[in-house]
């Protein structure tokens, strides 16, 4: 897609303040950690509209825990149609780590991903969200 160059007018502090954050984020130019936000908000305004979205669920549980990840499978087996893959590592003696690549309805990946997190025993989760850009 072409580029588009376009002047952007900020106040001079607000504009030291966001170069100070984008070199911690070791962005190398502004326009990159600019593109950035304004997908960042996109995903989350298709996100509010229930369009399609992208996105990745991660879970850390005690795999000892009664019944736990016979719960996981289940819930993971009910949205199967959303889930592109799952991938299982050892942490250590007692905690795993479940990374869950999911595409699909936005409502329904939240739900996905709050039906998991809530199974007792699960100690962290996250859902993070991406785009495949073709809609911006
Ligand atoms: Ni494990």
């Amino acid at each position: 897609m072409p580029l588009i160059r376009f002047g952007v007018s900020l106040e001079k502090d607000l504009l030291k303040q966001f170069d100070s954050l984008i070199s911690q984020q070791k962005y190398t130019c502004r326009s990159e950690a600019i593109r950035d936000l304004i997908r960042e908000d996109l995903v989350r305004k298709q996100f509010r509209t229930n369009k399609k979205i992208a996105g990745a669920i991660t879970l850390v549980y005690d795999h000892h825990k009664r019944s736990l990840v016979n719960q996981l499978t289940n819930i993971q087996h009910d949205f199967g149609h959303l889930i592109l893959a799952s991938q299982h590592m050892h942490l250590d003696h007692d905690n795993c780590l479940e990374i869950i690549a999911v595409h699909g309805s936005a409502k329904l990946i939240q739900k996905l991903s709050d039906s998991l997190k809530s199974v007792k025993g699960v100690k962290h989760g996250t859902l993070s969200l991406t785009t495949k850009g073709n809609e911006f």
